[in-house]
């Protein structure tokens, strides 16, 4: 636990904390002015208004909240400062379905009866302090939940000192940028100026020459809730190719003038689609001998495809491996990687239209997903035993169709969504394995998944410098399109992979396919 400076903050901190930990405290009150929340207001507010207090879903409290005693007897008891101290648990709270017992229990006022409040705030201003969750809420929260390691207490005022962790926000400097911003209000981006971010002790300012899109760019409007940065221009733009501009005091490998590739860190919100981006070294890669909008185009698609193949479905020459969206930008990586690592067939689903393409890159059998039986199709080309591994980018029925044609000891990984393994009729018969992978889940899981990822990304890019991969670059735009072609992306017809590159701005420049 960091410490703040400045006392009112200290109370609102050390106050909260306490709280956590189950403890009561005497006359706690905060002070902290303009704090906000969803509905939640300043206990005396209540008493004046005669407003009800919210409460969580019945189903997630175990014990009903008294909202009369707590009105009257909160005045001096720590109920009233988590009336205060917004805890932005909601997100949490909505998907852990119930398992925050043990924390809301701590929470429960035993003596005026009451329970404290749950609000869904987003920070006012870059005010964050990190709370580590005790450890047996953290390891009780299922996987989907590593993303939510710590409670976000925010209040409006920038303490003196700089309690923020590496990954998140980091003081502005007073110089500023273009940079496109996501509003979590609106769920639209937009080309703002914004100040210029300065690196931490542990991270690189690079000055970007091309970023690419991905989906994840516009998915952040389903994760907002659960990262801190949105609430303060939030940039997108994962995939970095660009040069060292200034480095942390602590960054020994780098030095200002290094050109680098790499893979960001969604949380940071200090993304690749601006003039300026803010990343940690130790994912940082020297920039490959290509250009940079080849290089930037590979990242996020071309390193999960790698790990799909290589770390999840361990593919050997033997395989029938099946991949969906094989237009796309993971798919199309994959379906050169296979051919890279010696697979031997190599079933891509794409619609007509793309089928010239994903045979370019190196499918030995195309499938027409909207004009042909896949599962069929599938059974014809392994005789009727099946595929043997399977990456699905697309998700949805298309993946739950998939699992219907894993052969026996198949495997078959997912990157969109948890598997609906509910879905497979002869799992254990079968002997069917399913995996997910998260790319960019490595950042901040610790240093060896750190270390994974960017020995995932010199192999990549080896390829891509030896000329043995394409990088499935098929457009490149100015960062003023930028909102529009993450709209258009949405639609998830993408065919390859699309760039941004800073030299372009305004004007496009497409490829031919
Ligand atoms: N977990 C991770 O680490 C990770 C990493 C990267 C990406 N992803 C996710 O993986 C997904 C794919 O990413 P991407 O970058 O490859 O997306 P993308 O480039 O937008 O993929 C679009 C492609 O999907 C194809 N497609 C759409 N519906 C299809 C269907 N029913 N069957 C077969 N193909 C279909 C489209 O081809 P047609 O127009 O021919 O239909 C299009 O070419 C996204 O959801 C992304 O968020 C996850």
């Amino acid at each position: 636990i960091e410490k703040p400076q400045s006392r009112s903050i200290d109370r609102l901190f050390t106050t909260s904390r306490h709280l956590l930990e189950g403890e009561r405290v005497q006359g706690a009150r905060c002070k902290v002015k303009g704090v906000r929340g969803s509905g939640v207001r300043h206990p005396s507010k209540q008493h004046r208004t005669k407003k009800t207090l919210p409460t969580a879903p019945p189903s997630a409290l175990p014990h009903p909240p008294d909202t009369n005693t707590q009105t009257r007897t909160n005045k001096h008891t720590h109920t009233k400062l988590h009336t205060n101290a917004h805890l932005n648990i909601h997100a949490m709270e909505k998907r852990t379905t119930g398992r925050l017992e043990t924390l809301k229990e701590k929470m429960y006022n035993k003596e005026t009866k009451s329970q404290t409040k749950f609000c869904s705030v987003y920070p006012l201003l870059p005010v964050v302090f990190r709370i580590p969750l005790p450890t047996r809420i953290a390891t009780s929260c299922n996987p989907h939940f590593e993303l939510i390691s710590s409670i976000v207490v925010s209040v409006s005022k920038r303490p003196s000192c700089s309690p923020y962790p590496t990954r998140y926000p980091l003081p502005a400097t007073n110089l500023h940028m273009q940079a496109i911003v996501f509003d979590p209000k609106t769920n639209n981006f937009g080309l703002q100026e914004i100040p210029k971010p300065k690196p931490g002790k542990d991270d690189v300012l690079v000055k970007v020459e091309a970023c690419a899109l991905n989906p994840i760019d516009f998915k952040i409007a389903y994760f907002k809730d659960m990262i801190p940065a949105t609430a303060n221009n939030y940039v997108a733009g994962l995939d970095v190719s660009g040069t060292i501009v200034e480095v942390g005091d602590a960054v020994e490998d780098w030095k200002t003038g290094d050109r680098v590739l790499y893979h960001g860190d969604l949380q940071r919100g200090m993304g690749g689609l601006a003039e300026f981006a803010v990343h940690k070294s130790a994912t940082l890669l020297r920039h490959p001998a290509v250009n940079a909008d080849d290089a930037a185009a590979t990242p996020c698609a071309g390193w999960t495809a790698y790990r799909c193949l290589v770390d999840k479905l361990r593919v050997n020459e033997d395989d029938v491996l099946v991949i969906s969206g094989a237009s796309g930008g993971v798919g199309g990586f994959a379906v050169q990687l296979a051919n890279i690592l010696g697979v031997k067939t190599i079933v891509g689903i794409c619609s007509a239209k793309n089928i010239p393409y994903v045979m370019s890159l190196g499918a030995t059998h195309v499938i027409d997903y909207k004009s042909q039986d896949v599962g069929k199709e599938i059974m014809a080309i392994t005789d009727g035993k099946g595929a043997s591994k399977v990456l699905d980018a697309v998700g949805g029925k298309s993946c739950e169709d998939l699992i219907q044609v894993m052969g026996f000891d198949a495997e078959l990984v997912s990157i969109v969504q948890p598997v609906n393994i509910s879905a497979d009729k002869n799992p254990v018969f079968g002997g069917h394995s399913f995996h997910h992978l998260g790319l960019g889940a490595a950042h901040g899981s610790g240093p060896q998944h750190e270390a994974r990822l960017a020995e995932v990304g010199k192999q990549v890019t080896q390829y891509l410098a030896d000329g043995k991969l394409r990088s499935c670059l098929t457009k490149v735009i100015g960062l003023k399109d930028v909102p529009s072609a993450l709209q258009q992306m949405m639609a998830q017809r993408t065919v390859g992979k699309v760039v941004v590159s800073m030299s372009q701005n305004p004007s496009k420049k497409h490829y031919k396919k």
